[in-house]
């Protein structure tokens, strides 16, 4: 078992990674704390994996939440349910949360830890790869509106993160294909080998091979934890964690929530957002062919869908909380793996990555 921590003083925690960590109920019971628990989790992963946790937990006040599935289903309504159920259960300021899932449930569920009772303690069982190398960690929480991805939500760091890397196993191919895109970032924005290292592997993490996968998911969890602990709020370096993710919540709004995978959009972003930096003279062609070529590889699309208009991305990137003054802010890349968050970008250019036609009205 591979055990990494979050360093961040009083609200330090660990994520551990392995094979079978969900069979593991000493583990399980070590790292939930409280007599209340509240397991979150949706209607499709319930069934393969809730019981884990209820054998685990057999001796405390267990109650569950089945969410219905779907980020078109990442709502107010879902986090109004789990709060619900907290209330009906008469839960306590010293109950735990518990989010059996992906990044779906993890966000909505630690946005009802965050706030039922003004915060309770909270606990990732993440199901997805996803989730695994990046939304379980880091304690960022959050819903969507109609208006904006992930624009109501909170801070709030989990006590503990558990990855069980066989859960991998029965996630379907687009899904683990999605997960793929987080993975690549973290090599474009801070960690060229391991760009270098996806290059070289990424049929044997296609093959979902054990060894490979633990690898690519301790490395990503390193990163991560690494950003988070030097900026846990986004003050500064941890905006760097969302290259691709202004095109890519973009398209995922423009398409309708669910339509597009969060990790599909970023894969598109991140290609979008390399080729801007090449029209700004960042980074050179060859780099850019390299990053849309692993992309590609990984099975997921390099350009924006055919079907959201320019004006349509123009208009959801206007809404995104790295916004300043009125002006979208990008992430954008000085090389692979060094980036930086800019404003000084061409608008031709910026247009030009978007696809067909239209005026520039990012204000
Ligand atoms: P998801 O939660 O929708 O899960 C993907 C699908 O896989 C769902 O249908 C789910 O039910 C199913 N599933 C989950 N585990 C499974 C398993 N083991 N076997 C079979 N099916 C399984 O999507 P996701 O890709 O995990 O997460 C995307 C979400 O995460 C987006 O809303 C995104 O905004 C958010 N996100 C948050 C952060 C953060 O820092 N909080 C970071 C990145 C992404
Ligand atoms: N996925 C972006 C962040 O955690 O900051």
């Amino acid at each position: 078992m591979i055990r990494i921590e979050v360093d961040l003083a009083a609200r330090s925690y660990p994520i551990f990674i392995g094979s079978g960590l969900l069979r593991d109920s000493a583990l399980l019971g070590r790292a939930i704390k409280s007599r209340q628990v509240m397991l979150v989790t949706n209607e499709l992963v319930d069934p393969l994996y809730a019981h884990f946790v209820e054998e685990a937990l057999q001796d405390r006040q267990l109650r569950k939440v089945s969410l219905a599935d779907g980020e078109s289903r990442k709502t107010i309504e879902s986090y109004y349910q789990i709060l619900t159920a907290l209330l009906e259960a008469k839960f306590e300021r010293g109950c735990t949360v518990v989010a059996l899932g992906g990044g779906v449930v993890g966000d909505v569920a630690g946005f009802a830890a965050a706030s039922y009772q003004r915060g309770v303690s909270f606990v990732q069982l993440p199901t997805t790869l996803l989730a695994q190398v990046d939304s379980s960690v880091g304690g960022k929480t959050a819903v969507n509106h109609p208006l904006g991805k992930n624009m109501i939500g909170a801070f709030h760091q989990p006590s503990a993160v558990i990855a069980d890397l066989e859960t991998l196993n029965t996630l379907p191919p687009r899904e683990f294909t999605a997960g793929l895109a987080e993975i690549i970032k973290y090599g474009l924005i801070r960690d060229r080998d391991f760009f270098d290292w996806m290059e070289t592997h990424l049929d044997q993490l296609l093959a979902r091979d054990t060894a490979t996968l633990s690898l690519a998911v301790r490395r990503s969890c390193e990163n991560k934890a690494a950003v988070v602990g030097a900026d846990e709020q986004e003050s500064g370096e941890r905006a760097l964690l969302n290259f691709g993710h202004t095109f890519g919540h973009a398209i995922e709004h423009a398409q309708g929530y669910g339509n597009w995978l969060h990790g599909e959009a970023v894969g598109a972003g991140m290609c979008m957002a390399a080729r801007l930096s090449t029209r700004m003279g960042n980074i050179a062609p060859t780099s850019r062919d390299r990053i849309i070529n692993l992309v590609a590889r990984a099975g997921l699309s390099t350009e924006a869908p055919e079907s959201s208009s320019r004006a349509q991305l123009l208009e959801a990137m206007s809404i995104d909380k790295k916004n300043k003054d009125g002006h979208i802010r990008l992430i954008l890349l000085d090389a692979i793996g060094h980036a930086s968050i800019r404003d000084d970008y061409d608008e031709e250019a910026l247009l030009e990555v978007l696809g067909p036609s239209a005026t520039f009205q990012a204000a």
